[in-house]
């Protein structure tokens, strides 16, 4: 034993020498001088996965094109969670909540807010005394939220109750592949949508003026839709309002922290970039008031393109 003890102490002699050696000659390259990253390899480890997947987002989107529609149109973030659409009564009073199909294998959620002066007459009243009151003489807003969220999103619930209160009708629906609509979505199908409930509302709204309010990504489809009412059927719709309106979806992005690109490569400083969009609602805010007063114009050049 004395003699193992004597080995195992000479052992551990060694090694120590061996790592004195070994820390005397690390020492050009000190530990606590590579900072606090050096000192944390997992969290150096964590930090350069995610700038290498910061750095390939955008050749994934350039190989899979369709990645980048999903970040656009953002329907998969269905929130509020655990609203039930069905249910408007326990976000909104005098609401109901009705499906339209609106084209073959396509039937999308809505909502049906009639103004606050209707209030009491509303109460429990099924969705035939809603599609009646359209008719009386309030002006109806045909919603068009923008993306991400469903129509049970805070900021469209107040946007209701305010609009309700101050004596419209307001329609807002979900696009399909939108909240417990069907379908997937898509620009076009989008249009196809809007113009479904338009059609819908039309048919019951007798003599009421009937607006478009796009918000945000819902500037694009309101413009869309009423240009292909005043180009295909040569109808104007009474108003369209774009609150956050956009020029074209890459310029949006420009503005989105996220998602900013340079600015050179937005105005034709990168020769193999293709040309920016054609622009859809240009100078918006500033050409409405003026058209839209007396008759109802609609101002819109071209589409916007995801
Ligand atoms: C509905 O109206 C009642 C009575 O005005 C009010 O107390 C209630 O808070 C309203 N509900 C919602 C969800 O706004
Ligand atoms: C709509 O307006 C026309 C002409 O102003 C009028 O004759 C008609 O009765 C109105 N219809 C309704 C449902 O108010």
């Amino acid at each position: 034993p004395g003699q193992g003890d004597g080995d195992s102490g000479g052992a551990q002699a060694a090694a120590a020498a061996a790592a004195g050696g070994s820390s005397a000659r690390s020492q050009p390259q000190p530990q606590p001088s590579r900072g606090w990253l050096g000192r944390c390899p997992r969290l150096r480890t964590l930090l350069l996965e995610l700038l290498l997947v910061y750095i390939s987002v955008p050749f994934l989107i350039r190989l899979f094109p369709a990645i980048l529609t999903k970040f656009i149109f953002l329907n998969f973030l269905a929130f509020p969670f655990f609203a039930d659409l069905r249910q408007p009564a326990l976000l909104l009073n005098n609401t109901v909540s009705l499906r339209l199909d609106t084209e073959p294998g396509v039937s999308v959620g809505i909502w049906h807010t009639v103004p606050g002066s209707r209030g009491a007459e509303a109460r429990g009243q099924e969705q035939s005394w809603y599609e009646e009151a359209l008719g009386d003489a309030h002006p109806v807003i045909i919603y068009l939220h923008g993306n991400g969220g469903t129509r049970a999103a805070s900021h469209r619930v107040q946007f209701m109750k305010l609009m309700g209160a101050a004596g419209f009708h307001i329609v807002a629906l979900d696009y399909r592949g939108y909240g417990d609509s069907s379908g997937y979505p898509t620009e076009s199908g989008f249009t196809t949508d809007v113009l479904a409930l338009y059609d819908w509302v039309k048919a019951r709204s007798g003599n009421s003026s009937v607006i478009f309010w796009g918000h945000s990504l819902g500037t694009g489809i309101a413009t869309n839709a009423a240009r292909k009412l005043q180009e295909e059927r040569g109808v104007q719709v009474d108003a369209v309002v774009l609150e956050s309106p956009y020029n074209s979806i890459r310029e949006a992005a420009a503005h989105v922290p996220i998602t900013t690109v340079s600015p050179a490569a937005l105005h034709g400083g990168c020769p193999r970039c293709p040309p920016p969009a054609p622009v859809a609602t240009q100078q918006a805010s500033r050409s409405l008031p003026g058209r839209f007063t007396g008759s109802s114009r609609v101002s819109s050049t071209s589409s916007w393109t995801p």
